[in-house]
């Protein structure tokens, strides 16, 4: 199959991609691929809202640039903060204009919320389901198109390359070309070839390297891994973000409930599990301070008084105002025999977002020829060592405006490659023991959380690093002999990502924003990026 735009993922950064370059350009067959249904990414899970600079009386660029700038500890790029949230308005007001609801207050004008690390009210929200409400707008616009098509159940298996020539590729090879993708269609288990002359990543998270985390199943981290085997250059693994207050679960469901900090913004306090409040002992912004301090400080009280989770106090809070902005947390709680408005809602940290990803230019482009990234699998240099809440969602929107400006502005110098072979079964079997791949995944998991989590150290990142790379060898050798499944090439990838981030945080001598590190846990005088 050709085309000229293959985009990899259908959350907001592949359909916002799509749908902007499928307007500025209607003479370009876009196609777009998604691992499972339109519906299921992370972005359908968005609670808390976005971010923009909307009441220009209390607020303005320069304060939610300094907002950003104070979370990313040192560590984000400032002209790129300055422009996420410059264009980001204008962006949220496109997807309005595309059919996204939010929510208004009593004057009709939109109701903004409030999170940690924020100065203002600056959040545009649909209720509590921020991100359903905008992957419903986009798919439905996206499905107006007549040069667009959304491909479900086609799941990538690897980006395109001279490699695929014969030729040698190394980080080190100047001009790697992005010729497309190997692509598995989950329904018939054919394997295409398809030949694109740019392609977009936009293939999200990966927080299922994690036991516990408020990521879908799907977030594997595919992109991550697609991109580190072409040799793409890769940023900032070390950071991932936990999210302070996932409801508590001891079961461990495969998705953790996520309890948007807009409820804290909307005045939640979080407590010990005997009443009394803790975050003023570790920052004056209390509940409401950025991230990173709220999860470690939830960690460490956990570690310190023994007990299994901390909570959130919202028995203050008026029903009827609680069950309008969260009603699906509100039904969540009840479901759990939780009553928010009478009982203490019990939280724990969990995996929630990664700020590193694919290194990118401010026009989206990765370091490898006709491949941009767009979306969590990047790093645009917004985040730093700390993403700010609700900036991811902006930030997907911002740079999906810039790739297809960029995109439509160059594609017709580029050309396809059709040289590239056709996917090489021969050799293979199914394999026959499924409890191979998914007992590895356990493993995964128990090593990324016992040894790569919250706090690190020298010596858990060694033995991650170590028990990693065994079920490295492990994978592989069964990946070589096995007819491909999603699921084999899913462990794969995690496998990969996780040795990433194990790598990227063993080589940062010094804690910054979410890396944490018991060794060195002071934060260096000069600043480092970790390039893989
Ligand atoms: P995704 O939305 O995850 O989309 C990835 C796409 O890639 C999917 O379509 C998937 O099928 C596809 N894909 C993956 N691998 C393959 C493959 N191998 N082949 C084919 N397709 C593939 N951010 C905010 O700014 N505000 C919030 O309020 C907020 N709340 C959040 C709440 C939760 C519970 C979670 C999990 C995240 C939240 N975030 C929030 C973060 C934000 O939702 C995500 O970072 C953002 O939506 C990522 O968008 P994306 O398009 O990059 O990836
Ligand atoms: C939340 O609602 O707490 C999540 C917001 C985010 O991840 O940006």
């Amino acid at each position: 199959m050709t085309t000229d735009v293959l985009i990899i993922g259908s959350g907001i950064a592949g359909l916002s991609t799509g749908i902007k370059l499928a307007m500025l350009r209607p003479d370009l067959k876009i196609d777009v691929l998604t691992k499972v249904n339109e519906r299921e990414s992370n972005t359908s899970y968005a609670q808390g809202g976005v971010a923009a600079v909307w009441d220009h009386g209390a607020d303005n660029y320069e304060k939610h640039i300094a907002d950003t700038l104070d979370a990313g500890a040192g560590l984000c790029e400032e002209h790129i903060v300055r422009i996420v949230v410059e264009e980001g308005p204008e962006r949220v007001e496109e997807i309005i204009e595309w059919g996204t609801r939010f929510d208004l207050d009593q004057f009709q004008k939109y109701d903004l919320g409030r999170e940690g690390g924020h100065s203002e009210n600056r959040i545009l929200h649909y209720k509590d389901l921020t991100g359903w409400e905008i992957q419903r707008a986009l798919s439905a616009k996206a499905a107006t198109l007549d040069n667009l098509v959304v491909h479900e159940h086609y799941f990538a298996l690897d980006l395109l390359t001279q490699h695929h020539l014969g030729h040698i590729v190394t980080r080190l090879t100047a001009n790697i070309e992005c010729y497309g993708a190997y692509v598995l269609n989950k329904e018939n288990w054919e394997i295409t070839t398809i030949l694109a002359r740019n392609t977009v990543l936009a293939a999200g998270g990966n927080g299922q390297i994690y036991r516990s985390t408020t990521n879908p199943v799907i977030a594997t981290g595919d992109g991550l891994a697609m991109a580190h085997r072409a040799k793409v250059h890769l940023e900032n693994m070390e950071f991932v973000q936990f999210h302070p207050t996932a409801l508590y679960n001891p079961g461990l469901e495969k998705q953790a409930f996520l309890v948007s900090e807009a409820v804290r913004g909307f005045g939640a306090i979080l407590k010990r599990p005997d009443g009394t409040e803790f975050m003023h002992d570790y920052d004056p912004r209390g509940s409401l301070a950025p991230r990173d301090i709220v999860a470690r400080a939830i960690d460490n009280e956990m570690k310190v008084t023994g007990a299994e989770y901390m909570c959130l106090d919202c028995t203050h809070l008026d029903r009827e105002k609680f069950v309008a902005h969260f009603p699906t947390i509100y039904d969540k709680c009840k479901e759990k025999g939780i009553d928010p408005m009478k009982d203490l809602i019990p939280v724990t940290p969990a995996c929630h977002y990664m700020c590193g990803g694919v290194q990118v230019d401010e026009f989206g482009r990765s370091s490898v020829n006709q491949l941009y990234a767009c979306g969590e699998c990047t790093s645009t240099g917004l985040h730093g060592a700390n993403r700010l809440a609700s900036n991811s969602l902006l930030e997907a929107l911002v740079f999906g405006h810039r790739i297809a400006h960029s995109i439509a502005a160059n594609i017709d110098n580029c050309t396809l490659e059709e040289r590239i072979p056709q996917w090489e079964r021969t050799g293979t079997t199914e394999p026959k023991e499924q409890v191979l791949i998914t007992q590895s995944t356990k493993e995964l998991k128990e090593v990324m959380s016992s040894y790569v989590g919250i706090v690190r150290s020298d010596k858990r990142l060694k033995r991650a690093k170590d028990r990693l790379n065994l079920l490295h060898d492990e994978t592989e050798e069964l990946y070589r002999n096995s007819l491909v499944s999603p699921q084999l090439c899913e462990l794969r990838n995690l496998i990969t990502v996780g040795y990433l981030v194990t790598k990227a945080a063993s080589l940062r001598k010094e804690s910054r924003g979410l890396h944490y590190t018991t060794d060195y846990p002071e934060k260096a005088d000069f600043v480092q990026y970790s390039v893989l």
